[in-house]
């Protein structure tokens, strides 16, 4: 599911390798109507879920937090009720807006989630309701998503730079920003291994939250000076605060995740943010 999304498309692209794929956009599975959930997985029957699709309008949510909900909360639950039927992994994504952003020091998965905004509030419901139905699961926690498609930073910074002379970006807000594929990749791998024998008899004993982004942190002022050096035009970026731009939704001051308990149990690591961003532009 998602496959339109930033991250799904890039899963479609790089799961093809491991087996058959059965892409269920929105005029199969629509993530509001339990019943298209539950018909097609009954009819198909996988051996893995990839759950790529959410409610993802951040700001939005706080006017829509009933229909973020029903995607990003609800119908997680059902889709971990449908593969825990079919004795089947389900993989799911969430988000590093499940934390407040007190921390100094990256946070790991067994820190206390607190929310500031109705997306993340709906994210956390869903992971909550994928691990009150238990079986085998892995919840990702990613970060600051950008890719070559979608609505992302990455590309309204590119548009801006064709069209202004100065933009201002917010540089009290720190985070790892994750290149789409980098995820895709990553999850590919994961796949590959538990399909291993080394893991197959233990996947129930993997289910649970990893966190999964780009190494290293930075904030969108740096991020966006990172992503204008490549860029043909050069306007000029001005840093700002979180209080001279608000938004609708209030996001964490520091978000960034502590990668390790993925490296540690399945041998990943996903490269600096900086070279993923080279490798992404280059
Ligand atoms: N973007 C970020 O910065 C970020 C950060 C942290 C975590 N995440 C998480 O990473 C995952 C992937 O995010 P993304 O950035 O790839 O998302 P995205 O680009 O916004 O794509 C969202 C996908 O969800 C689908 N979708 C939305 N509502 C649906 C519904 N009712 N029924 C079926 N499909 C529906 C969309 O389909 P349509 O094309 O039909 O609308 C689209 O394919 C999500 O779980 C998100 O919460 C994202």
């Amino acid at each position: 599911m998602g496959a339109t999304g930033q991250v799904g498309w890039e899963l479609h692209r790089c799961l093809s390798s491991l087996g058959q794929i059965y892409v269920a956009n929105r005029n199969r599975i629509d993530l509001t109507k339990p019943d298209s959930i539950r018909n097609v997985i009954r009819e198909l029957k996988p051996n893995v879920i990839l759950n790529a699709a959410a409610y993802t309008a951040v700001d939005n949510a706080e006017k829509e937090s009933q229909l973020a909900h029903t995607v990003n909360a609800i119908a997680p639950g059902i889709l971990a009720e449908e593969s825990h039927r079919l004795n089947t992994l389900l993989i799911h994504y969430s988000t590093d807006y499940v934390f407040q952003g007190e921390h100094a020091s990256p946070y790991t998965e067994q820190d206390i989630v607190n929310p500031m905004g109705e997306y993340g509030k709906s994210k956390l419901a869903g992971e909550q309701a994928i691990q009150a139905v238990g079986g085998r699961y892995l919840i990702l926690r990613t970060a600051w998503v950008y890719g070559l498609r979608g609505k992302n930073f990455l590309l309204t910074m590119q548009r801006l730079a064709k069209e202004r002379s100065e933009i201002k970006v917010v540089n009290d807000q720190i985070g790892a920003p994750t290149w789409s594929r980098m995820i895709a990749q990553a999850t590919t791998q994961i796949l590959a291994q538990l399909h291993s024998p080394l893991y197959q008899d233990n996947i129930e004993g993997l289910s649970g939250i990893y966190h999964l982004t780009c190494a290293g942190q930075t904030n969108w002022y740096e991020f966006a000076k990172a992503i204008i050096a490549y860029a043909e035009k050069q306007p000029h970026i001005l840093p700002i605060t979180t209080a001279d731009y608000p938004t609708p939704a209030q996001r964490p001051a520091y978000s960034v995740l502590s990668n390790v308990k993925l490296t540690q149990t399945l041998g990943i690591t996903l490269p600096d943010w900086e070279r993923a961003l080279a490798l992404c532009l280059a």
